[in-house]
């Protein structure tokens, strides 16, 4: 069986004091379990606070976005190898607030993707869809089209995690259906078994979308859910903990 993975995604949120407390509270908290993988990625600004307060802790923790040039005239960004350097370990890529609010395309994930396996750094890329493709039942070929562009070209790595977000259920409370997750997660799941065979078995595949102490229980029985990025809910340090548990108790 795979590992867990419980990934907390703090958004543009919280002021230094309170992200340092955040970060103490987790290094303290959060439990060793050998089965499943804590990951925390807080606003960039807050690395070097990051690095320090979880230096040899259970926790990994990453950035939110990295761009995939190496260094240069980008200004406000930040490239895979300076993330490497940190010590940190993991970027999110194309979560969907990045592809609305910032335009990234499926192209530019692709690129981060590379970016990051280039340095072995772990990928978590998102995929969902928005309501209306829901509503025209056209939801699965939208995802697959998104993950096919955003692998285009890429070599199978075991650093890459699948994140299946769709864009209605986060942040509104409106957690997708078991059977919602299922088909999906499944589709997903075929898809990377055709592309990388019996290595794509294995890229782990997380669910993200109002997920919470009271329903990941459910989400994590759900077959081919090997984890969630957790938003809101990541930002509590006792929900975090319990969300882990349930990974934990999930096995
Ligand atoms: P949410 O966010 O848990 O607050 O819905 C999930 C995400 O955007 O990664």
């Amino acid at each position: 069986m795979k590992n867990k993975i419980v990934a907390g995604n703090w958004k543009m949120n919280l002021t230094l004091s309170a992200a340092e407390e955040l970060l103490h509270e987790l290094a303290e908290k959060v439990p060793l379990a050998e089965d499943t993988d804590v990951f925390v990625f807080p606003p960039s600004i807050y690395v070097s606070s990051a690095s320090r307060i979880l230096n040899h802790k259970t926790i990994d923790w990453g950035v939110q976005n990295v761009f995939y040039e190496k260094c240069g005239a980008f200004t406000g960004e930040v490239s895979a190898s300076m993330l490497k350097s940190m010590n940190g370990t993991a970027s999110i890529v194309g979560h969907s607030e990045r592809r609305q609010v910032f335009n990234e395309s499926n192209a530019m994930c692709q690129l981060k993707v590379k970016a990051l396996l280039e340095n072995e750094l772990k990928a978590f890329l998102c995929c969902g869809e928005p309501e209306h493709v829901r509503e025209e039942g056209k939801h699965i070929e939208y995802v697959l089209e998104q993950l096919d562009e955003c692998l285009s070209g890429v070599e199978w790595s075991k650093n890459l995690v699948i994140a299946y977000e769709p864009i209605w259920a986060i942040g509104t409370g409106k957690t997708a259906h078991s059977n919602e997750i299922e088909e999906m997660h499944s589709k997903i799941a075929y898809y990377l078994s055709e592309k990388w065979g019996e290595q794509g078995k294995k890229t782990p595949l997380l669910y993200g979308g109002s997920c919470k102490p009271e329903n990941v229980k459910e989400i994590f029985s759900i077959p081919h859910v090997d984890g969630g990025l957790i938003g809101g809910a990541s930002l509590d340090a006792s929900s975090f903990v319990k969300i882990i548990m349930a990974a934990h108790e999930s096995h």
